[in-house]
């Protein structure tokens, strides 16, 4: 099979906002207890964070990570996670129906997240509780006035403010197993009352308001129409959830989700605009695309496991080497809607639907989705080109013709490359690439890394790791194999 990409320089998409290589820890199953923070493991550092996780975290250099929810937030109660750790309670935690013991809160968190050389983007109760919570929370954080809240964290030992910069109002509150899920007129008011307040206390953050936690949501479209109406003048973002699932064990129909994502992202875009029309504003709402993954093997588990455990495993997906294409597959898509999408978080980081997983007292691994998330947010960080493919094409379930070859292009200007990731998603056939490039000088292929298993349902285990990225010769004529996904790096000379 051939194939067809040509490159411009002058074609340009937009610079990317590294925000998009961000993640996720919520207070769920072994994330927090068992994965970054184990006091008892022989890896855990003065704190008690695991310091074989910092290391496996840091490889992926993830800007930013989402914390501590999730459906956990809505209702959660900060203050039981700050302060005296023998005072702190242990409490019936309603979300996943676990334990939480509070053993870790937001004191500790921005710790860790100092140590994993990255930034909390925080989120705020809007489920059972509302602004007052939300404003004493960020004057906890962000404040250095001589107040109560901000005096209450210096006690804590902590002079100098956290300066979370990023916070979200609630989370996924569309959908009905939110502790205190609301209709789109309830948070949509809630929203906006809890953002004035926030900036109020520190006008230099930004706010993300939530979307639909699925394109399948009966209430997506009018949902977004209805909370942007309300919070259109306070917010900077809008929030997208999506998980993906190959239950009926269709792969090329299951690879084809990152352009049902595609189509998220702009018809979600398309309302922010809309809503930007009505009210004649200058101003452009863009998108935090803050929960993606594929999930569905654990999905529902909790209602079905020992309740009222603390730390239970819970939502331990193992991914296969069909689910790291999607993954690079739908990174592709984040960056090649980099114009719009300026946050997204891998849902989630540790242990929970996650690339990296830990035993408990014993080692940490890696999962297969955890490379092409890898050589993304390390190479593919510049602009995003708009190239031009030109590939055979298959039928997803749909009816969409989708080609085989999905790809994106990134200048590193930084580094003097151009980047290019390139997935086949023939089941059969190898693709030669042809590939044309205008506007650089002296181009030199530098690096082809090729993420390519036999078997699609191969999986990373502690012990075996069947699926890992390998070198291949780079070249101006690249073969790409069937399934796989690729990384072309070329040099360039300055004009
Ligand atoms: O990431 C797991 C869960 O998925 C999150 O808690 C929730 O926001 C989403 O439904």
């Amino acid at each position: 099979m051939k194939a067809t990409l040509k490159i411009n320089k002058n074609q340009i998409i937009d610079k990317i906002d590294n925000r998009i290589y961000g993640s996720f820890i919520e207070h769920l199953g072994r994330a927090v207890y068992g994965g970054i923070y184990e006091p008892t493991h022989n890896e855990a550092d003065e704190y008690g964070f695991r310091k074989d996780v910092l290391k496996l975290i840091k490889e992926l250099n993830v800007p930013i990570v989402r914390y501590p929810g999730g459906n956990f937030v809505s209702g959660y109660n900060w203050e039981d996670g700050i302060g005296d750790k023998s005072k702190r309670p242990s409490k019936m935690e309603l979300a996943w129906l676990s334990v939480e013991t509070n053993q870790v809160g937001i004191d500790e968190f921005q710790e860790w997240a100092k140590r994993a050389n990255t930034e909390v983007m925080m989120a705020v109760n809007l489920g059972t509780r509302g602004p007052d919570e939300a404003r004493n929370c960020i004057e906890y954080c962000n404040s250095e006035t001589n107040t109560y809240y901000a005096n209450l964290r210096r006690k804590n030992g902590f002079e100098k403010p956290f300066n979370i910069k990023l916070w979200c109002l609630g989370n996924e509150m569309d959908g009905d197993w939110q502790i205190c899920h609301k209709t789109a007129e309830e948070y949509g008011r809630i929203a906006t009352e809890t953002a004035k307040v926030l900036k109020w206390v520190d006008p230099s953050i930004e706010l993300v308001a939530c979307g639909s936690s699925d394109p399948n949501m009966p209430t997506f479209g009018e949902w977004e129409r209805t909370v942007l109406d309300h919070t259109y003048d306070y917010v900077d973002y809008l929030s997208l959830h999506c998980y993906y699932g190959n239950k009926a064990n269709d792969t090329l129909n299951f690879l084809a989700r990152a352009e049902d994502m595609d189509k998220f992202i702009k018809t979600t875009a398309a309302i922010c605009d809309e809503i930007k029309a009505k009210k004649n504003s200058d101003k452009t709402v863009n998108l935090s695309f803050d929960e993606w993954n594929i999930w569905y093997r654990t999905k529902d588990e909790e209602k079905t496991a020992p309740r009222w455990k603390i730390a239970p495993p819970l939502l331990e997906e193992i991914f296969n080497f069909e689910d790291a294409l999607l993954v690079g597959g739908m990174l592709m898509t984040l960056q090649n809607n980099c114009d719009r999408v300026k946050i997204a978080c891998l849902a989630q980081l540790v242990n929970v639907i996650a690339p990296i997983m830990t035993e408990d007292n014993g080692d940490a691994w890696v999962q297969t989705i955890f490379y092409p998330f890898m050589y993304a947010s390390l190479y593919g960080r510049g602009t995003t080109l708009k190239a031009t493919v030109e590939s055979e094409k298959y039928t997803s379930s749909e009816g969409w013709q989708v080609p085989y070859l999905i790809t994106s292009v990134v200048d590193n200007k930084e580094r003097g490359e151009l980047v290019i990731f390139a997935e086949n998603r023939s089941l059969d056939n190898e693709m030669s690439l042809d590939v044309s490039i205008n506007g650089y000088d002296n181009l030199i292929p530098i690096e082809h890394i090729q993420l390519y298993c036999d078997d699609l349902k191969s999986i990373n285990t502690k012990d075996k790791a069947p699926v890992i990225p390998t070198n291949q010769k780079p070249s101006n004529t690249p073969t790409l194999k069937k399934h796989s996904w690729n990384m072309l790096r070329y040099k360039y000379g300055e004009r």
